[in-house]
């Protein structure tokens, strides 16, 4: 039975929306590769890609609707179904996994209690696992709307979706401050951050990213980088944060299998050694 029309966009939203597509549009030489940023778009618009949004994509860049539903099923960051506030990204892939990634997962799934890609009755949390995202130094990563907040625990983690839900200031541990999702999406449509600080917080690479290269320029590296922002440690007395003390507002304690004594990192063993 062939498919009902996509209801539409009232006409102050779709005049809306045709003045940001337009704009959108003439950054690219070939109008269809404008099809990425216009599926944000209608993301920020409803918070999820919808058939309405997928339609009005079609129409502004002429192609099949056919078209538009392979790319916005491929991609992941274009969620298909209403969703929270905040999307909160456990990564799970193999570093953070073995780190605690899968641990904070599951803790967050009780916590919460939502499985993958479920989201809270509030309607304030989205989780889900995520891939890595080339954050391995700061195993293991939870990512919020796309911000990093790194070294978590399950604990910080909870307390940190706890704070999300009770409209609590939450600052990332790198880069531009947080917001909602739809803003997020907004962002990502290719229409300027304009919050306070936003544009000087984000594109920094913390510490522990930087060790190669300093490696690479012949120079030591820090004998420990103990916090990417705030604080950072060179040589022989790495700092230990004393009881209590929170290197930001979510970050957990720094404890890595460096300081684990009876898993000594090393070469491998040969084989009969
Ligand atoms: S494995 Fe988690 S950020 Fe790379």
């Amino acid at each position: 039975m062939p498919q009902l029309p996509a209801p539409a966009y009232p006409d102050d939203v779709r005049a809306r929306l045709e003045t940001d597509a337009k704009e959108i549009i003439s950054r690219y030489p070939g109008s269809r590769s404008a099809l990425l940023p216009l599926l944000h778009l209608v993301q920020a618009e409803e918070g999820h890609v919808t058939r309405t949004g997928m339609q009005f994509c079609a129409d502004m860049l002429d192609l099949t609707t056919a078209e538009v539903t392979a790319v916005a099923t491929f991609y992941t960051m274009y969620r298909r179904a209403p969703s929270g506030d905040y999307q909160v990204g456990v990564c799970t892939n193999t570093l953070c996994a073995v780190m605690g990634g899968d641990a904070i997962f599951e803790s967050l799934q009780e916590h919460l209690a939502v499985g993958n890609g479920g989201t809270t009755d509030d309607g304030k949390i989205t989780l889900e696992h995520i891939e890595c995202n080339a954050a391995c130094d700061f195993a293991p990563v939870v990512m919020v709307n796309w911000e990093f907040f790194d070294n978590q625990t399950p604990e910080s983690a909870k307390r940190l979706v706890d704070d999300l839900r009770a409209g609590a200031q939450v600052s990332p541990t790198r880069g531009a401050p947080l917001c909602t999702f739809k803003e997020t999406a907004r962002i990502l449509a290719g229409f300027p951050d304009e919050r306070e600080g936003a544009v000087e917080a984000s594109g920094s690479a913390g510490p522990a990213s930087l060790i190669g290269l300093r490696l690479a320029k012949g120079e030591t590296p820090p004998a420990r980088v103990v916090h990417p922002r705030t604080e950072v440690v060179d040589g022989d007395a790495p700092h230990e944060p004393s009881p209590g003390e929170h290197l930001s507002s979510h970050d957990a304690p720094q404890s890595t299998s460096a300081s684990d004594p009876s898993h000594p990192a090393g070469p491998a063993a040969e084989e009969g050694e």
